[in-house]
């Protein structure tokens, strides 16, 4: 069995009992099931041709032993900083299968990337192609970018993870990135061989990214024209998951309309996070108190909005189930962490069959779960484990008081 599941009354992860989990490594904790990650990631590669790449958004989910599982299937990485290049190289990746976007790398950023000759640095401003080509000329060399467009489509997501509308900070519209390409044919540092675009996370209507598509295949086609050698078009992430009601997306049949309407001019990168990684992870966390007020039953949970800030963050809604199904009668719960703010609350009037000391589980955790995670309140950050089939990793440690206060001055 892959990824989770009841058997006998109790949540499984792959061959394991998550009760057993959460006895060995104490709670909260992320589980992984390694399984689901591999399955996610041979949707993408079924549905790409041999030239195309799948580079792993690692934003998503940075655990050094999740990249290696990654780039041991041979994926590519898409990486936002410096220190994400560092970590993906840690983990086995082939720098040629990095691509390294962000709207304001610094110039120590560009610095080491060059340095690590990546496949593609995307450009999103005339500065930031400026400040790559004189660094490139300065080492003798010539740096692989792409521009990335801001197509002003909208991704129908929510706000904070919109990034495709042409106010926003992200990427170059068409007519400002035709002005650039006439510029940068003539950088000598700078070979631009490719075209951007990621307009948002958590897209459930698959036709806007064929939209996506449509808008950027007609920028390269005006690239070819002004004389630019346009090999590859890299149209991001997004792809959504199912966290509530969210119709099922299939990776294969996107994908696969993807590829048939770029034809054969041009290699397709894709860099997926949430779709690969979102449904592999939960965290397990222990009902520490109930407590009754006129109006709400609240369900106090072990884990707080600095293990799990998007409920908070975003308002998402994220499933909660008992781990273990007990012989009580279920009632609504409001479920909310110890955080001192009003947002720590990760999911309102559920309905749940617990008590003081059950164990839950937040589902669809995998994906800008851990990433995101803080030390607000001076909590220390939860333990992340990989289980595949019957083998338990412990890839990460609880973080330990001593851990959290090492860089501060002594007192
Ligand atoms: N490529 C670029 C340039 C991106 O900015 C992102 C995500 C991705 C790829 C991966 O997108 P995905 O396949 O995961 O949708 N913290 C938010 C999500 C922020 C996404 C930021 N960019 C959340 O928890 O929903």
């Amino acid at each position: 069995m892959k990824g989770f599941n009841k058997k006998n009354n109790i949540l499984c992860v792959d061959e394991i009992q998550l009760t057993d989990l959460a006895e060995e490594f104490g709670t909260p904790a992320y589980i992984y099931s390694g399984s689901v990650i591999k399955e996610n990631y041979q949707k993408y590669l079924h549905s790409l041709r041999a030239q195309d790449m799948i580079c792993f958004a690692v934003k998503s989910n940075s655990n050094l032993q999740i990249l290696k599982l990654l780039a041991d299937l041979d994926s590519g990485f898409d990486v936002v900083s410096a220190n994400e290049i560092r970590k993906a190289l840690l983990a086995g990746a082939n720098p040629k299968k990095i691509v390294f976007s962000g709207v304001g790398k610094t110039t120590e950023e560009l610095k080491f990337a060059i340095d690590s000759d990546i496949l593609f640095i995307n450009i999103e401003s005339y500065s930031e192609l400026i400040k790559l080509n004189q660094l490139a000329v300065d080492k003798k060399i010539v740096v692989q970018c792409s521009l990335r467009l801001n197509p002003d489509i909208s991704a129908q997501t929510h706000e904070y993870i919109s990034t495709g509308l042409k106010d926003s900070k992200f990427g170059l519209s068409k007519e400002v990135m035709i002005d650039i390409a006439k510029d940068a044919k003539n950088l000598e540092g700078i070979a631009l061989n490719g075209i951007s675009c990621h307009i948002g996370s958590q897209i459930t209507d698959p036709s806007i990214l064929l939209e996506v598509l449509e808008k950027v295949k007609i920028c390269a086609e005006e690239f070819i024209e002004i004389g630019l050698d346009i090999t590859h078009l890299n149209l991001g992430g997004g792809i959504g998951i199912t966290y509530n009601q969210e119709d099922e997306i299939s990776i294969e049949n996107i994908v696969s309309s993807l590829v048939q309407e770029l034809g054969e001019n041009y290699k397709l990168i894709l860099e997926p996070g949430r779709s690969i990684v979102g449904n592999s992870g939960v965290i397990i966390t222990k009902v520490e108190l109930i407590k009754k007020t006129e109006n709400s039953s609240f369900a106090f949970i072990d884990a707080g909005m600095n293990d799990l800030l998007r409920p908070a963050l975003y308002n998402a809604w994220h499933n909660i189930t008992s781990i273990e199904d007990l012989d009580l009668s279920p009632q609504n719960y409001t479920v909310v962490g110890p955080v001192c703010e009003s947002a720590d609350i990760f999911g309102e009037k559920r309905n749940l069959a617990i008590k003081e000391g059950s164990i839950l589980a937040i589902h669809s955790s995998g994906a800008y779960g851990f990433t995101m995670s803080s030390n607000y309140n001076s909590r220390t950050k939860p333990p992340e484990i990989l289980v595949e089939e019957t083998t338990v990793k412990l890839i990460r440690r609880k973080e330990s008081f001593e851990d959290m206060v090492k860089l501060e001055k002594e007192i």
